[in-house]
């Protein structure tokens, strides 16, 4: 803005929400009544959370606006136009299927694409994603580039997929075992990195050589974009909704959360190019979700969708949402926060193993980080690590997650500039501190997406 540094948020806010202020003694407490699991917490115990970006976004007044035109009819629906009109013009995708948030777009299709013998590949799934594909009876394979599994290292675009695992993993395998190759733009789980369009573009040439499907999981693409723009030279003269135009080209569909970059707080969909895929999914969709011109979503859903899904690419939201979260991040580590470098765009990812060395892998690291911020600050964030993705052997022996990594999710157009600088000032703490951290044991979970559920007690020092 006109060679000022001060970013500021390019919105004035027209209506809030108390924060209910509590104290530590309040939050011990809250804590072990919730097991040490922040997810198992009441949002009125929380100061600032930081625990997902998804669905917590502030609409703007025009979605608010357009609510209010919902078509509520059960078939052909005006708002379903508009949402169609949105989805499929930026999507480039015939095919579009509402769902009611991303996790059902994704039963829908890997379901319907998975089971026994069926294989699917990613730079990273997440977590609802490898857990619909598992529960299918399909395997998942992660495939980042090798500088996407080092948090510390500088790398314009970590969320990459290895390519040449990609042909290998396909040739091994077979074409026509491979349910799906997925790209996840940006790589939520592997810290919110992006991806870059060159390896957007080598993907798809192995999809086709192979003919095998490709989508995008495109919860976060304008995000990615606007990495795309700054960081990969050919692609610095097109604009933002151009990049993920042209990413959307390369691919046979996506899935989107739309609790994310379309900026609602609930919301999905499928779209697809081949039509005799779309007809399976839309039979699907029906029996799960809902008639094809709604699926899992209200007419006033689909008219904040279209609005929001166009609102994000707004070059001024786009530069105040990733250089927000960079301002945050590079705060971090300019104290000596070890975290994922660069800072991704909807969330800060702090590396715990590092943070706490004294805490081995197997003992969660990343779980007494989530702890030790709410404990001071009253923050609420999300372990993503060995809680997150830990599995079993045979001989139910833990084999831990790569990274220990602790996420600060960002929600979209809600917290202000002194609420980062109370973050911050928190961290100086949890820095202090840092040798009394003590690590966990689960003491009860559940077979699949155990985090969200999991009980745990703190082991002694
Ligand atoms: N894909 C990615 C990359 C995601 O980040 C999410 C959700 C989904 C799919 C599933 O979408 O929640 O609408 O069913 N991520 C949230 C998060 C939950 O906190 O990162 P959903």
């Amino acid at each position: 803005m006109d060679g000022f540094k001060t970013i500021i948020e390019p919105f004035k806010i027209k209506t809030v929400e108390t924060i209910k202020i509590s104290t530590v003694q309040e939050r011990k407490a809250f804590l072990e009544k919730a097991h040490y699991n922040p997810f198992l917490l009441d949002s009125d115990q929380v100061i600032i959370d930081f625990l997902t970006d998804s669905g917590t976004s502030a609409m703007s007044d025009k979605q608010w606006a357009a609510m209010m035109q919902g078509d509520e009819s059960y078939a052909g629906a005006r708002s379903w136009k508009k949402f169609y009109e949105a989805v499929s013009s930026l999507t480039h995708c015939k095919y579009v299927l509402p769902t009611h948030q991303g996790r059902a777009a994704e039963r829908i299709l890997y379901g319907y694409l998975g089971g026994k013998g069926k294989y699917f590949i990613s730079n990273t799934h997440f977590d609802t994603t490898r857990a619909n594909i598992e529960f299918s009876g399909a395997e998942a394979f992660d495939i980042p580039i090798a500088e996407g599994l080092i948090p510390e290292i500088d790398y314009p675009f970590k969320g990459n997929m290895d390519v040449k695992k990609l042909e290998s993993i396909i040739k091994e395998k077979d074409a026509e075992n491979i349910g799906a190759v997925i790209l996840t733009v940006t790589n939520n789980s592997g810290g919110g990195q992006p991806v870059s369009m060159q390896n957007v573009e080598e993907v798809s040439a192995i999809c086709k050589k192979y003919k095998v499907l490709f989508i995008l999981d495109c919860c976060r693409i304008a995000e990615n974009a606007y990495f795309v723009k700054h960081r990969e030279a050919s692609q610095q003269y097109k604009s933002y909704r151009q990049i993920a135009e042209d990413m959307f080209k390369l691919a046979d569909g996506a899935i989107m959360s739309a609790k994310k970059d379309a900026l609602v707080n609930m919301g999905g969909f499928l779209a697809l190019k081949n039509e005799e895929l779309a007809n399976a999914c839309k039979n699907l969709l029906i029996i799960t979700e809902g008639f094809t011109t709604y699926g899992g979503l209200s007419g006033r859903d689909m008219e904040a969708l279209a609005v929001g899904i166009e609102e994000v690419f707004d070059p001024h939201y786009l530069h105040y949402r990733i250089k927000s979260t960079a301002y945050l991040g590079d705060k971090l580590h300019a104290m000596g926060v070890p975290l994922m470098r660069p800072i991704g765009g909807h969330a800060v990812y702090i590396d715990a193993e590092k943070l706490y060395p004294h805490i081995p892998k197997h003992q969660y690291p990343g779980q007494a980080l989530v702890c030790e911020l709410y404990l001071k600050g009253g923050i609420r964030a999300v372990e993503i690590g060995s809680v997150m993705f830990g599995k079993y052997n045979d001989v139910g022996t833990l084999i831990t997650a790569p990274m220990e990594l602790v996420r600060l999710a960002i929600p979209r157009r809600v917290y202000t500039q002194s609420h980062i600088e109370y973050v911050i000032e928190v961290f100086e703490k949890i820095l202090k501190d840092k040798s009394s951290a003590r690590g966990f044991k689960i003491t009860y979970e559940p077979r699949f997406l155990r985090h969200f559920t999991a009980h745990f007690e703190r082991l002694p020092s």
